[in-house]
């Protein structure tokens, strides 16, 4: 092999290296703006398994249109029991399930919301537990 070659091919892994730990540390100067929505709620800390309704990657990216299709679920066809994937079963209800867990409506749902600019019309029917309104 030439010289030349060998050259090239350290270039070639140092930039792979960089471009492939690019994410790793440009976000650790930033990850401070990031929203860090809080599991510090009463009936979380009280759980044995720190688990939602389905496990967190979906729940992330799929809580809005869980929380359609339960609403979709209750009124329109007066089913109220969800049954998640692992089985356990839960009452569909924004006030009463989500809300109950994730009381800390300001610092976990509108953390995020807040980040992506985003401003689910949903409590001016459904109604935010007292405690969070303190
Ligand atoms: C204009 C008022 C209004 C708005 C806005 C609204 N809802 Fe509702 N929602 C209702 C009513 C009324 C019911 C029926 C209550 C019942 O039957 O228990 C309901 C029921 C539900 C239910 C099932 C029962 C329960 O207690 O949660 C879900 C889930 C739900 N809505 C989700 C949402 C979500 C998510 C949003 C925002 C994207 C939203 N709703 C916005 C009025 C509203
Ligand atoms: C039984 C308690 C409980 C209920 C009910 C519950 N959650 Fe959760 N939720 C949790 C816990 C605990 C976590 C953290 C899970 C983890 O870290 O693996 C979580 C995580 C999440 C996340 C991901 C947060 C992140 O940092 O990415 C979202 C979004 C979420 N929940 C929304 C909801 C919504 C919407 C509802 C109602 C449909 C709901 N949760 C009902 C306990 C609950
Ligand atoms: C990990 C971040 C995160 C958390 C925590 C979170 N959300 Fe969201 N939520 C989002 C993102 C991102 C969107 C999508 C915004 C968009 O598409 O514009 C969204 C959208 C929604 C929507 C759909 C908006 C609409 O107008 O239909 C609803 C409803 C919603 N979230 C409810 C909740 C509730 C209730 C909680 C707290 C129990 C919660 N979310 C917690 C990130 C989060």
């Amino acid at each position: 092999m030439k010289l030349n070659n060998i050259g090239k091919i350290v270039a070639g892994i140092v930039i792979f290296i960089v471009l492939a730990t690019f994410f790793f540390w440009y976000g650790t100067g930033k990850s401070s703006s990031l929203p860090q929505p809080s599991l510090d709620t009463p009936a979380i800390a009280q759980m044995k398994e720190k688990r939602c309704v389905e496990d967190k990657a979906f729940m992330s990216i799929n809580h809005m249109k869980l929380l359609h299709n339960w609403r979709d679920s209750a009124v329109r066809e007066g089913n109220r029991n969800y049954t998640a994937k692992n089985g356990n079963v839960y009452k569909m209800s924004l006030s009463g399930t989500c809300l109950e867990c994730h009381s800390n409506k300001e610092q976990f749902c509108d953390r995020c919301h807040t980040y992506v600019a985003a401003k689910p019309a949903c409590f001016s029917c459904h109604s935010i537990p007292a405690e969070v309104k303190k």
